[in-house]
């Protein structure tokens, strides 16, 4: 009998314990979840700092980095959990989207001790996994409700029906939200991480710049972030242009906020348009101080109810691969060892 005929034989757990495994771009990530919702333990071992030297991520430095911390990685997540390697349900890895040679070293990793313990490997969208981020920072959190991805690489709304079902609503035509952040923290002179240092920057400004809320008001659920970007670096360029000085504090800050808003008006307009009431974000830019804020605030004003993961579980990590894993592994869901990474999965 071949491995993946054994894995299918075996009986589901009740009560699985699963260790999910995330290397899509410059985190190293390894978690254990227990029953899908409870995490055990969360290591991100992070690239960053050596990526920050070369204004963004680097795609063989990170390959390299994921190489030399993937095996410490899980090793820690494993004890840190307090379980063996033979508590093991199943490993859920991130196989897409991401860097390719970065996913490489992770779909490698899980597949070989998937493999040497003979358990179940589950490959996970890293999309739906910022999404089922949502699934443990709100226990009871139960589909349907609204799903607003906000990460480097997507910007979304969705419908989430059932735990395995997700309506597209509507995505960028261009730009992801987070990238928009990068590219204007760029122009702003600010280091990588872009999207942090604009919020720190921001804090120390005015939203006094009319900056563009891209298709706010028009393409249904659509969204558009290179337009804002670019009102951002003409800004700076008429300014240069008369040598008049610029208030980065402020540009940062009115960049912020035409973003967020748009983020935040979609979001709750599809909640009344679905007559669903509860939002629920997932990805990098769900951890900015001024989107959750606003976010709340906005949902309140309508009874929405608001469910942000704590800003750990909205950046990459491998809790959200092991908790999207834990609902494939229910479903029986299982890839077999000619699992492959891909640079770019569909948005489903
Ligand atoms: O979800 P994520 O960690 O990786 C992807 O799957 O893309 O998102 C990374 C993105 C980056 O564009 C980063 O600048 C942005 O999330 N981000 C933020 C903040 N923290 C991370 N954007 C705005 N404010 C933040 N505090
Ligand atoms: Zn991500």
């Amino acid at each position: 009998m071949t491995y993946f005929e054994r894995v299918k034989q075996k009986p589901i757990s009740k009560t699985p314990i699963i260790l999910g495994i995330e290397s899509s771009c410059d985190e190293t990530a390894a978690s254990v979840v227990k029953n899908g919702r409870e995490v055990l333990s969360n290591v991100i071992i992070s690239s960053a700092t050596k990526q920050a030297e070369f204004g963004g991520v680097v795609p063989e430095i990170a390959s390299r980095a994921h190489t030399e911390a993937v095996s410490q990685a899980v090793k820690r997540a494993i004890s840190e959990a307090g379980v063996s390697f033979g508590d093991l349900d199943a490993i859920a890895v991130t196989y897409g989207a991401g860097l390719l040679g970065a996913l490489l070293v992770g779909v490698s990793y899980a597949k070989s001790l998937a493999y040497a313990l003979d358990i179940p490997l589950i490959a996970v969208s890293h999309i739906r996994g910022h999404m089922a981020a949502c699934y443990l920072a709100d226990k009871s959190l139960q589909p349907p409700f609204i799903g607003l991805l906000t990460s480097g690489g997507h910007t979304a709304v969705t419908v989430v029906e059932s735990y395995t079902k997700m309506k597209i609503l509507g995505s960028t035509l261009d730009d992801a939200v987070g990238e928009a952040f990068d590219k204007v923290a760029r122009v702003l002179g600010l280091s990588y991480p872009g999207g942090p240092n604009v919020e720190r920057l921001a804090k120390q400004g005015q939203n006094d710049i009319t900056l563009p809320k891209m298709l706010k008001n028009s393409g249904g659920y659509n969204f558009s972030y290179s337009g804002l970007k670019t009102a951002v670096i003409n800004y700076i360029h008429n300014k240069e242009q008369k040598g008049e000085p610029i208030n980065k504090a402020d540009v940062a800050c009115s960049f912020q906020c035409a973003a967020i808003d748009v983020l935040c008006y979609k979001a709750i307009e599809a909640a009344k348009e679905y007559g669903i009431n509860t939002v629920a974000v997932g990805g990098g830019v769900a951890a900015n101080g001024y989107f959750r804020e606003q976010l709340v605030k906005k949902c309140a004003y309508k009874s929405i109810n608001a469910v942000l993961p704590p800003k750990i579980l909205c950046t990459d990590n491998a809790c959200m691969i092991a908790a999207e894993g834990y609902i494939q592994y229910i479903n029986g869901n299982f890839a077999d060892l000619t699992l492959n990474a891909k640079a770019s999965v569909e948005l489903r």
